[in-house]
């Protein structure tokens, strides 16, 4: 596990075309932008020939993150490396507690030391909101 680079973003936006996740694909100068922002932490995980096979992407003040996209190549699941690449982010952030929302990954989160919130994400008010799709 390291810390994401621009030269890993193929290998990211590979991971989310595969598992149907189209926000990043759709705009990868916009998803390279996310990644790499100010207050963004972004980790991924290589193999041996430095494919990327996981990444997570979280924003942090140093107290709290938000996780905003975790996710590892299907071949690769139940290694550990979802649990490392949530691990990583603690460590880089310095910080105390992780919110997230979720409706795929129950199970792996409640795995991992937790307390239990209900979640909502919003979309802008506007008309715009429809812009490319709720997400
Ligand atoms: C969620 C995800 C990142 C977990 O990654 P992973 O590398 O498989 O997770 P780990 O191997 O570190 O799992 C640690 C533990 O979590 C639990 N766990 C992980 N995935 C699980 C699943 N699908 N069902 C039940 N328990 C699971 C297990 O206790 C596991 O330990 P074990 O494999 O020894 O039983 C991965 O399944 C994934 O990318 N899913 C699709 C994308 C997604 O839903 N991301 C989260 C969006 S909010």
């Amino acid at each position: 596990v390291t810390a994401f680079e621009a030269t890993h973003l193929g290998g990211v936006l590979a991971l989310c075309t595969a598992e149907g996740w189209p926000t990043f694909p759709s705009d990868p100068h916009r998803a390279l932008r996310a990644l790499l922002a100010a207050g963004a932490t972004t980790v991924v995980a290589l193999d041996a020939d430095g494919e990327v096979i996981g990444f997570a992407h979280a924003l942090s003040d140093g107290v709290t993150i938000y996780l905003a996209e975790l996710l590892v190549a299907p071949a690769h699941r139940h290694r550990g490396i979802g649990r490392r690449l949530v691990s990583e982010l603690f460590d880089r952030c310095d910080a105390v507690r992780m919110d997230l929302i979720t409706d795929s990954a129950e199970a792996f989160y409640a795995s991992l030391p937790h307390r239990r919130y209900a979640g909502f994400r919003l979309y802008r008010l506007s008309g715009r909101a429809a812009e490319g799709g709720q997400r």
